[in-house]
């Protein structure tokens, strides 16, 4: 794999505009200092992001959407970070080798040993030996297109197969267990995978890395058998199907996720390609970076038993954490897509998947499901969860929408509910970001002053500096976060600069944090006096922080010269905190 320094990749960034870049997707009108246009990544009618020349970010004051010239291809293309650095450098004229699809390491034996067991398999599946195999595949109706497509392959009975192939292409032994397709005993090495009908697994760029064995003639307790995590196959970052479902998902704009392969491999049977599959591992952040790049529109297609119905909402949960708000393709009669093809037809599959379902209603539904909203203990937790589950809708209307429904529902005043989720909108401005209609009036002193001295942090190294002499950490965990990721770039690089800050930023939140700081529209330097202001009042939250801190051990030590001790402290604290005050 090949590593790109930190020094090239600003020189990339240093070599486009991010002006130009923008306008050759979206017009741009110039107004005042910044540049203005439709924002591509929500439903925008009037134009609501901005793009800055002199510091090289956009930001859509109406969803938060922030970044540098690398953020914009990322989101605008569905490409990952390689990918964008390699076109921002072909813009440029920067002739620099990206290897973009990061094909496997031609030198690493685990890949032949996939490549060799992959052709051992399919073959097996072909001959006699592979007759009832291919009887089970008939049975559940998996058309030959298929097998081939998926490289469907069969392991025999006998143990020994593929450990004497590989030991007679001369693969060291290391290696043959390395790729976890083997295992050893006192007895020698036999093979991992005999009698099951083999499922190839592929990384993101479609190299063979695991597998999935299926018991064909119900003889084994475990109904599949996976190749173990090694260091190429790790469940919880990949995707069943992604390399394929690439370019189908780009065209449909959408993406389905379901739990197993088997699934996903019925759907595109049916014609339904644009599909991917968690493959029975939890959901996980990787996950939705990765579906994120598939397309806008995540749906989810998940089995409709219990446990299916609870992966679907967590699933959706890490969603929402990335700003993805799925819906939901519901199978129902706890069938999982496969079986529902079986039983109901392909037509009748597509037909579903034309018909999702909002995340909310599916919550609702589920909800209700467990509760009896007959007891007013069932109903106050029923409207608890559905306050939780309305509070994370984006679109206000919905929002009204869905609270008039419950109000009806649970018979309470609607007043009563709206301000149920008033309640936690603070909470929310901190853990979310929704820069649209922030009322500064309703942030507290502390918050102000924290946004303000970021802001300046953002573009003055004196005032990091300042920063890190007198406080070194802030109160919001939001700005706390921000605040640590501009100290690591200033200690690296002397210098600060937000364009550059963001490429070395993963989390989303963090960087429509900065955003939201763009779009407060403060002045463009601060006095010292000001900056004194913004670090006294920080401060006097830490002292009293502290003070609360000792009060609370106040009340749990118990000798008297403990006590003394404690007061003594929380004495100079509050002498320190009224000086400044
Ligand atoms: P399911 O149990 O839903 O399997 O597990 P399925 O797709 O319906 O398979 P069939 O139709 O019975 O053949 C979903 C996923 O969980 C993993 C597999 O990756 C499967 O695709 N799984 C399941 C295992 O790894 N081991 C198991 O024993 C079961
Ligand atoms: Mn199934």
């Amino acid at each position: 794999m090949n590593v790109i320094s930190k020094e090239e990749i600003q020189k990339i960034r240093n070599s486009i505009n991010i002006v130009d870049l923008i306008s050759g997707y979206i017009p741009l009108q110039k107004r005042g200092k910044n540049y203005f246009g439709v924002c591509p990544f929500h439903d925008d009618n009037n134009p609501s992001m901005s793009v800055s020349e002199e510091k090289q970010i956009y930001t859509c004051f109406s969803c938060g959407a922030t970044g540098n010239a690398f953020n914009f291809l990322m989101d605008y293309e569905h490409i990952g970070f390689k990918e964008a650095l390699k076109i921002a450098a072909d813009k440029a004229g920067i002739n620099i080798d990206i290897q973009t699809n990061i094909k496997k390491d031609e030198d690493d034996p685990t890949y032949k040993i996939y490549e060799l067991s992959n052709k051992l398999f399919k073959n097996n599946l072909n001959t006699k030996l592979g007759s009832q195999a291919k009887e089970y595949l008939k049975n559940r109706k998996i058309s030959d297109e298929a097998i081939k497509e998926f490289e469907v392959g069969l392991s025999l009975s006998k143990k020994d197969e593929l450990t004497n192939l590989l030991l007679k292409k001369n693969f060291l032994e290391k290696d043959i267990l390395k790729s976890g397709l083997v295992n050893k005993n006192e007895k020698g090495m036999y093979d991992v995978f005999y009698e099951r009908i083999m499922f190839p697994l592929w990384d993101l760029s479609g190299n063979v890395i695991a597998y999935s064995g299926r018991d064909y003639k119900g003889k084994y307790d475990n109904k599949y058998v996976n190749t173990k995590e090694t260091e190429h196959f790790k469940k919880g970052e990949i995707l069943y199907n992604y390399h394929r479902c690439k370019n189908h998902a780009r065209v449909n704009k959408k993406v389905i996720v379901m739990e197993g392969f088997m699934d996903v491999i019925k759907a595109y049977d049916s014609s339904v390609k644009n599909v991917v599959a968690t493959m029975g591992t939890a959901f996980t952040d990787k996950h939705a970076n990765l579906l994120k790049r598939l397309a806008n529109e995540v749906l989810l297609c998940f089995d409709s038993d219990d446990a299916g119905i609870k992966a679907t909402i967590s699933a959706a949960d890490v969603l929402l954490k990335h700003n993805i708000t799925p819906k939901v393709i519901e199978i129902n009669d706890g069938l999982d897509p496969d079986d529902y093809i079986d039983k109901y037809g392909k037509e009748a599959f597509v037909e579903l998947v034309e018909k999702p379902t909002t995340l909310i209603d599916f919550k609702l539904k589920h909800y209700k499901k467990d509760i009896d909203l007959k007891t007013n203990d069932g109903l106050s937790k029923y409207v608890n969860l559905a306050i939780e589950a309305i509070k994370k809708i984006e679109d206000d209307v919905y929002k009204e929408v869905s609270i008039n429904k419950l109000a009806e529902e649970s018979g309470l005043d609607k007043k009563f509910l709206k301000s149920k989720l008033d309640e936690s909108k603070k909470e929310l401005v901190a853990k979310k970001t929704e820069p649209k209609n922030v009322d500064r009036k309703s942030l507290s002193k502390y918050e102000k002053a924290e946004m303000n001295l970021l802001h300046y942090m953002l573009n003055d190294v004196s005032v990091v500096q300042t920063y890190l002499k007198r406080i070194s950490c802030l109160p919001s965990k939001r700005f706390r976060d921000l605040a640590k990721h501009i100290v690591v770039f200033y200690k690296k690089n002397n210098y600060v600069n937000e364009a550059d800050l963001i490429t070395e930023i993963d989390d989303e939140n963090i960087i429509k944090t900065i955003g939201f700081l763009n779009n407060l529209d403060l002045n463009d330097e601060c006095s010292q006096e000001e900056l004194d202001d913004y670090i006294n009042v920080i401060e006097e939250y830490s002292l009293n922080y502290s003070i609360n801190v000792l009060n609370s051990r106040l009340k749990e030590v118990k000798t008297s010269s403990e006590k003394a001790k404690i007061v003594q402290e929380i004495l100079e604290l509050k002498k320190r905190r009224d000086i400044s005050d």
